[in-house]
Formats: C-alpha cells, sequence, structure tokens
C-alpha cells in the first residue's frame, strides 16, 4: 500500500493545491494531507483548525483521504503515520530551488522517503494563497482561486 502525504500552509487552501491533492489521490491508496502547526507564524488568516474544516469541506468526495495537522520535522511526522511519499506541488521554476531543497533536506534526514513533485495544472501557475489573500484583502474577485465552498469564510476574514 503506498501511503503519501502532502503537506503545506493551505492558508487558506486554493484551486491550485486541490488540483494537486485530487490527481494525488490517484496516484496513491491513501492520501494525507496535513497541515503545519507553525507556533512562530504568528500572522496566519485561519487558525489550523479553520484550516482542516476548510481541507475537509473541499475534499469531501475524495475516499482514500484524510486530512490532519503536524509539528515540528515532516519527515517525523511521515514516519509516524507510515508515508512513504511526500507530495509537493511545482508552478513556475521559481518554486524548483526551495522546493529542491527541501526534498534533499527531507531524504538525507529519512532516506526511505521520496519526494514526488506534480506540476501544476497551466491555470493555477500564477496561484498562490498568498496572492489570494492580497486580493481578497482589497476586496479583489477571488472566484476561480479558491473552492466556492471556502470563498465567503476567506472574504469574511476581511470584513472584520
Ligand atoms: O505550503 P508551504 O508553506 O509551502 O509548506 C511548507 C512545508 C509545511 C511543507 C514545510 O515548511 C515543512 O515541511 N515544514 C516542516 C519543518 C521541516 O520538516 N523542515 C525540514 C525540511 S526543509
Amino acid at each position: 500500500m503506498i501511503k503519501a502525504i502532502y503537506p503545506g500552509s493551505f492558508d487558506p487552501v486554493t484551486n491550485g493545491h486541490l488540483d494537486i491533492i485530487k490527481r494525488a489521490s490517484k496516484l496513491v491508496d491513501k492520501l494525507v494531507v496535513s497541515v503545519l502547526e507553525n507556533p512562530h507564524k504568528k500572522s496566519s488568516l485561519f487558525t489550523v483548525e479553520e484550516r482542516i474544516e476548510n481541507l475537509k469541506l473541499v475534499t469531501k468526495d475524495i475516499k482514500n483521504i484524510e486530512i490532519s495537522s503536524f509539528r515540528g520535522l515532516l519527515v517525523d511526522y511521515a514516519q509516524q503515520i507510515d508515508a512513504q511519499v511526500i507530495i509537493r506541488g511545482l508552478r513556475a521554476v521559481t518554486d524548483f530551488e526551495s522546493e529542491f531543497q527541501m526534498a534533499l533536506t527531507n531524504k538525507s534526514l529519512f532516506p526511505n522517503i521520496e519526494t514526488l513533485f506534480i506540476p501544476t495544472s497551466i491555470e493555477y501557475l500564477y496561484l498562490s494563497s498568498s496572492t489570494v489573500k492580497e486580493i481578497a484583502m482589497f476586496g479583489g474577485n477571488i472566484c476561480g482561486m479558491v473552492p466556492c465552498e471556502i470563498k465567503e469564510s476567506v472574504l469574511k476574514k476581511f470584513r472584520k
């Protein structure tokens, strides 16, 4: 059985993330999408619990998926849940350097883990959680950037 972990901040989950989730879930037996609990990051839009709820909502139709959160090193958590593969999405070449460094670091910490890069679908090439937050902050249209189910909750954060 191949179990993979797709880690990230997902603040908020975007259609680009969802595209990677859907495609990765077809490649493995079990996909664990896991939100990093980062105690040093004070400026998150959504709490970890809210991000988990959002991920559950937008992946409710995918059967072989589990949503969780983790603290500390990704490879420690991967070992704990018996995941053999780390999934990461790649957008532009600019992602490559940091993602490659992360993959090599994870491999050096835990040689049994493999990182699988999935290239983004072309329509999400420009998309990131930061872009979504910036557009929402200035009242712009985030339709098509985040799943419909969470669009209101993103906009609500900026109305407060
Ligand atoms: O969505 P993001 O913010 O690009 O995800 C980054 C993430 C969570 C995958 C990365 O920061 C991570 O794995 N953090 C856990 C700490 C860790 O294991 N660091 C060593 C690898 S560089």
